[in-house]
């Protein structure tokens, strides 16, 4: 760490696995640059606070009852989120600002920032009654950011009844994204969906800045365009896994014993399966997989959650399960990041959270993409037809689909030339982030910014 600047800055991650690793990156990046770091955090999901003995970590209440913790629908519960979590945080930050007011001597701190995750909502007018400045933290890529707040104007119209022969074109007001990827959006709830896309607008645009952890290199048009929109500040800072793993942050204890195991087998071999923190694959699915995986041949590493105490791996019945363990590995948590640097990794067969592509992309490891909902359509999009470094399964979950899938990608001369392409992709993501790189820049940018408050 760089000698302490004297300043502060309050982070305030929301709940999720998916957004408290970026805001913890965050929080070592800035730390390196000198900065004091305090955590707000939320008592469900809260963030080891002993993994980060150099940040300060202070929890609110969220009143959420256990039942409501363990709700599928994401948008109910960061909303309910929202409506709980206001008046504890209200009181959490005016006693910090008061007491860093009070303070005297050589301890004394400023607090320069409230650094928030773009979900929540009543953040920006609290920061401002309190004379604070705002920035808004995005865990998602800047190009469905932008886009996403089209979806609103997109319910009522021809996107319900798509023809099948128009299924496969471009969605012209949200590209790369195709007609049938909008429709799959417009079946989620939208009640209580739309009315918080247009807080989340008005909040950010409101705000003191904006940032991503992503690069001019993977998202130069929709980082120009966000700005000309949003008026306000964008800061596109990483991804800087190398430098600043995301793993520490992990809510779950991850399997070491992945590693030994990995070490046992050949170079670029292995199919690393994971599909994320939110996602729940039904039972035909991960029978579906479960063949694929056995059937390509291949060794494989499966991460397969508990849900709601369902250990997803005992629904599988015993005679495919004991064929599985024959040429691959199954845990319920993987320390991700190292295994995707292992150099027995070949391929990722992942749900393409942005997390997880960025993850794959920093570490050159080509991938098969199973989106389910939300940014993961967009991303796997990207990997597929724009960069050209995975192949798409375009939702079908069926074994003959996954075993071709992976054999392609592991075998076969076009499996060596995605290969050839993610490795471009990574040397010119890694350059970002080094020394008079894109994101290096942007990061300094940030670093000043926060300091002249
Ligand atoms: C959610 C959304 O689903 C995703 O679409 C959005 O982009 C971010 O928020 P999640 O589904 O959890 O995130 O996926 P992802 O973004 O990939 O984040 C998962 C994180 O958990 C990654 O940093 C990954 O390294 C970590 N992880 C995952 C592990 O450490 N171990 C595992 O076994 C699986």
């Amino acid at each position: 760490m760089e000698k302490s600047n004297g300043l502060r800055v309050i982070l305030f991650p929301l709940p999720i696995q998916g957004c408290i690793n970026p805001m913890i990156q965050l929080a070592k990046i800035l730390h390196s640059r000198g900065f004091s770091i305090t955590v707000i955090h939320t008592r469900f999901n809260a963030p080891r606070a002993s993994s980060h003995p150099l940040f300060t970590f202070l929890q609110i209440p969220d009143g959420l009852s256990e039942a409501e913790t363990r709700t599928p629908d994401i948008t109910l519960l960061i909303l309910l989120l929202n409506q709980r979590c206001e008046s504890p945080f209200r009181y959490c930050l005016t006693k910090l600002l008061q007491s860093a007011d009070s303070e005297t001597g050589e301890e004394k701190q400023r607090i320069s920032c409230l650094i928030d995750d773009s979900g929540w909502i009543f953040t920006q007018p609290l920061a401002k009654s309190l004379n604070l400045p705002r920035l808004a933290l995005n865990p998602t890529k800047p190009s469905f950011f932008r886009g996403h707040f089209v979806l609103p104007q997109l319910r009522h119209g021809r996107y319900r009844q798509l023809q099948d022969s128009e299924k496969e074109d471009l969605a012209p007001e949200f590209p790369p994204l195709r007609k049938k990827d909008i429709s799959r959006f417009l079946d989620v709830e939208t009640e209580i969906l739309d009315p918080y896309l247009g807080k989340i607008y008005e909040t950010v645009k409101a705000s003191s800045g904006l940032i991503f952890m992503s690069c001019e290199e993977l998202d130069q048009d929709s980082l120009t365009q966000t700005r000309q929109e949003f008026q306000v500040p964008i800061y596109a800072i990483g991804p800087s896994h190398n430098q600043f793993p995301a793993s520490s942050s992990s809510l779950l204890t991850p399997d070491e014993t992945c590693i030994p195991w990995l070490n046992k087998q050949e170079d670029k071999s292995v199919i690393y399966v994971s599909f994320g923190s939110l996602v729940t694959i039904s039972e035909s699915e991960l029978l579906e997989i479960s063949w694929g995986l056995r059937n390509s041949n291949q060794p494989f590493l499966w991460v397969i959650r508990v849900v709601d105490s369902v250990n997803g791996a005992k629904l599988i019945p015993e005679e495919i399960m004991r064929r599985l363990n024959e040429k691959g590995k199954i845990v319920e948590w993987a320390p991700q990041q190292e295994v995707l640097k292992h150099r027995a990794i070949g391929g990722f067969l992942t749900h393409s959270g942005w997390n997880s592509t960025v993850e794959s992309v920093c570490e050159g490891v080509p991938m098969i993409c199973l989106p389910y909902f939300w940014d993961q359509m967009l991303n796997a999009r990207f990997v597929c037809e724009i960069w050209m470094v995975g192949l798409h399964l375009e939702g079908r979950v069926e074994r003959n689909e996954i075993e071709r899938a992976i054999r392609r990608l592991l075998l076969e001369t076009e499996g060596e030339a995605i290969r050839e392409r993610m490795e471009l992709l990574k040397e010119k993501v890694g350059r970002s982030v080094k020394e008079n790189g894109s994101a290096y820049r942007s990061l300094g940018h940030l670093v000043d910014h926060i300091s002249s408050f």
